[in-house]
């Protein structure tokens, strides 16, 4: 795969996207985000990709939000337009993925920035990484669905305050809000987050996409969440991981998941 803003790289199970304008401190413009969604949706059918690693070049921002020059002039309908089209191409789609998608939080992650890792199953930060929404400073709110997916992770009186604030917060308070689960140096954040895929490589690739589902269940309006979870977990017991995972604890020996 070759694209102008982003850059993919696979090693075996893992993919990694890494998005690539570092002079515009990898801000999301139109291309961009196309150029992203083409990107999960090609890994997303490349069944020997089971993780998706997101991470922004250079060692200042993860994505420093959506390209502003692109849409200072939009009218109302042009605004709504590009929520709409963004949340349904980028940040819903990454969301609702089979294969589990973890941030790393290399800088920066402001507006469609952090509004991007949320979308991302979870999130690990360094150091060094500032987040926030600062859009009301711009005299618009979050489009890409921060209004919505900041209060389910950090609460709604934390949300409020960040969104009215427009402030930044720091990693370590990112963790301590449940916005990140953890923070590393800069140098060690990619490891960090290449071994906490590799203990998910070892777990059946099915189960784990039917946890997703199940557990996004709980956020959709009017899903009951538990009757997903038993559809999703009945589910299971028709696919060759589940009898391959059960046969494997009863011979005492590691399993060997198939992935379907
Ligand atoms: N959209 C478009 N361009 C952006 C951008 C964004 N969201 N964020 C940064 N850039 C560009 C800057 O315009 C600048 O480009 P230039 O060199 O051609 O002038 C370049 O990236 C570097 O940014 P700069 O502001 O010079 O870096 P800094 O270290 O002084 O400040 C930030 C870093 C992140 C604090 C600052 O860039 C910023 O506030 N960005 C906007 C954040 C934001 O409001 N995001 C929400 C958008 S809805």
């Amino acid at each position: 795969m070759s694209f102008e803003n982003i850059l993919v790289e696979k090693r075996a199970a893992l993919a990694q996207i890494t998005i690539n304008r570092p002079k515009k401190l990898n801000a999301l413009n139109k291309c961009t985000i196309s150029e992203l969604h083409t990107a999960f949706d090609t890994l997303e059918s490349d069944p020997a990709i089971k993780t998706i690693i997101l991470t922004g070049s250079g060692e200042k921002a993860f994505v420093a939000g959506a390209d502003i020059s692109e849409f200072s002039n939009f009218s109302m309908e042009e605004g709504k337009r590009l929520a709409r089209e963004g949340q349904e191409k980028l940040f819903d789609f990454v969301e609702q993925l089979a294969t589990p998608v973890i941030a790393a939080i290399n800088g920066f992650a402001l507006g469609g920035g952090l509004e991007l890792a949320m979308a991302c199953h979870f999130r690990i930060a360094s150091e060094n990484a500032k987040m926030g929404l600062p859009e009301v400073s711009l005299g618009v709110i979050p489009g890409y669905g921060g209004t919505q997916r900041l209060p389910q992770l950090v609460g709604k009186g934390k949300a409020m305050e960040m969104i009215m604030t427009a402030g930044m917060i720091s990693a370590q308070d990112a963790k301590d809000c449940g916005l990140v689960n953890h923070v590393s140096t800069q140098e060690e954040l990619l490891p960090l987050v290449e071994k906490i895929a590799s203990k998910i490589l070892k777990n059946s690739s099915v189960a784990i996409s039917a946890a997703i589902v199940a557990i996004n269940a709980n956020f959709k309006e009017g899903i009951d969440g538990f009757d997903a979870e038993i559809d999703a977990f009945g589910g299971c017991f028709g696919t060759e991981d589940f009898t391959e995972g059960t046969r494997a604890f009863l011979e005492k020996r590691k399993p060997n998941f198939p992935g379907n």
